[in-house]
């Protein structure tokens, strides 16, 4: 049986080169806060429990992301990574094992954490390391003779030859959760930034002669942290690129993967096709062959088969059937129904509607709080005046309906099925059905009318 695992993700680091009002752990990456991010891959382990050391900005950082499942603790003075974990050690089953992540390094996968946690097992203490063709800045990791971790060496208390060592330690470990404590009741602070380093129980454990087992990574992104916009910006690229090459491999054609951002979660059926500058947020799933043109928003839809939209249209919290067709320039906005094969087309607005199978509204339009049945027809510059500057009210119109153009159908008000209205009418009662109903002055032609001409005193 392996040892259960209870993970500890330091969070409490200001951040004062994001220049930012923002806690830096709440920086959005992918959409979602760097914090939330590194929790979301910490539970894909399954651990007994996550414990977050959190500090600047606790307050807001606790109320953000109070859904998160984790243990909350308190790192009230920021006196060194050690310090850290060991707010949260005594929270922790002796008898398991600790991994250390950090809230501020997002892209670490699942697999890479797995590896090391597995090297943990038994008495090991095990680190994440790679090297680095530039390690300024980072614990350099020293070895002895035999090859064996001996201990960890900060930049600041390194001499001139550590500090030439290329293998870097990442901050990312795993160990004995009794050991831990053991060695964190140890630490001091007598060095160079008067902290108490987590990484000074590697000498302690060689000391011990505990053995350090090291695992590395090909991917340096993974353990690259987050201190200003520029990094934040490197890693939303990577993390990015990471999820569009995930979809090709799903079956999608991302026409420019480098334009194109995922912020949230996106189910894909066959053959979908994404134009470049989408952007994609919240959930979001495409049926099978969906094409997205270009310039397009979409967040939180449900989008059925064969639906094409098309550039330019934004689309948020709606529900769309199969072989509808959408844009380009459509606004679909919160609330909004399309059934299959409806047909939204350019400069039309469309909020809190139900759209009938087959319907269309092409041009120039707004439809709000409305329940349009099947096969109704929405002639151009058609408004639903559903506000009347207090209370928002509904508009019915009954399958097969026929709505000249530059109609506005004030609500609440009905058209009955098979109803036509006269272009240009402004609707106040119910339209029956069946019946052609208008409304506008009549027409007449001045017969003999001659236009003014100029008196001669101008
Ligand atoms: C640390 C390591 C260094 C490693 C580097 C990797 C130590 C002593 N040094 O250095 O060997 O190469 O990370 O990036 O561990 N934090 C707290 N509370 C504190 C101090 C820090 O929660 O009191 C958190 C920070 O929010 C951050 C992480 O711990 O997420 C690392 O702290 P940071 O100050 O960036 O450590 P480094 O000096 O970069
Ligand atoms: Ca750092």
């Amino acid at each position: 049986m392996t040892t259960p695992l209870e993970i500890i993700v330091l969070a409490a680091g200001q951040g004062t080169r994001m220049r930012s009002d923002l806690p830096k752990v709440l920086h959005p990456i992918g959409g979602r806060p760097l914090l939330e991010c590194v929790c979301n891959t910490a539970a894909a382990l399954a651990p007994e429990r996550i414990h977050v050391v959190y500090g600047h900005g606790g307050a807001e950082v606790r109320e953000r992301l109070g859904h998160l499942e984790v243990h909350w603790v308190e790192q009230a003075e920021q006196l060194g990574t050690g310090h850290a974990v060991a707010q949260a050690i005594d929270a922790v089953d002796p008898g398991s094992r600790v991994l250390v992540l950090y809230g501020d390094v997002p892209l670490i996968t699942a697999g890479t954490l797995r590896r090391l946690a597995a090297a943990a097992d038994g008495e090991r203490l095990a680190l994440l390391t790679v090297r680095l063709s530039d390690p300024t800045g980072y614990g350099r990791v020293v070895r002895g003779a035999d090859g064996a971790v001996c201990r960890i060496v900060e930049q600041k208390d390194a001499t001139t030859d550590e500090a030439a060592i290329d293998e870097i330690n990442t901050g990312f470990l795993a160990v004995g959760a009794a050991r831990l404590a053991g060695w964190l009741a140890r630490l001091g602070n007598d060095n160079a930034q008067g902290e108490y380093y987590l990484t000074d129980i590697f000498a302690m454990a060689a000391a011990d002669s505990v053995p350090i087992a090291t695992e590395g990574t090909g991917d340096a992104e993974e353990v690259m942290g987050i201190n200003d916009r520029v990094q934040l910006a490197t890693l939303e690229r990577a993390l990015q690129r990471r999820q569009a090459e995930a979809l090709m491999r799903d079956g999608v054609t991302l026409t420019d993967p480098a334009r194109f951002d995922l912020r949230g979660e996106l189910t894909v059926g066959r053959d979908v096709v994404i134009e470049p500058n989408v952007i994609i947020e919240g959930q979001v799933s495409l049926g099978d062959r969906v094409r997205i043109g270009a310039n397009t928003v979409l967040t939180n839809v449900q989008i059925g088969t064969g639906t094409e939209v098309l550039p330019m249209s934004v689309l948020e919290d709606a529900i769309v059937g199969t072989g509808c067709h959408i844009g380009p320039f459509a606004r679909i906005r919160p609330g909004t129904r399309l059934a299959d094969g409806a047909r939204i087309g350019n400069f039309v607005e469309v909020k809190k509607s139900d759209i009938g199978a087959g319907s269309k509204v092409n041009h120039l339009s707004y439809i709000g709080d409305t329940r349009m049945g099947a096969g109704v027809n929405i002639g151009a510059g058609t408004i639903t005046c559903n506000y009347d500057g207090a209370n928002k009210h509904r508009t019915l119109i009954g399958d097969g309906a026929f709505i000249g153009s530059d109609t506005q159908l004030v609500a609440p008000v009905e058209i009955g099925e098979g109803a036509t209205i006269g272009a240009g009418s402004t609707i106040t009662r119910e339209a029956p059905p069946g019946e052609l109903t208008l409304s506008r002055s009549r027409q007449q032609t001045v017969k003999g009318w001659k236009p003014p001409k100029k008196s001669r005193e101008e």
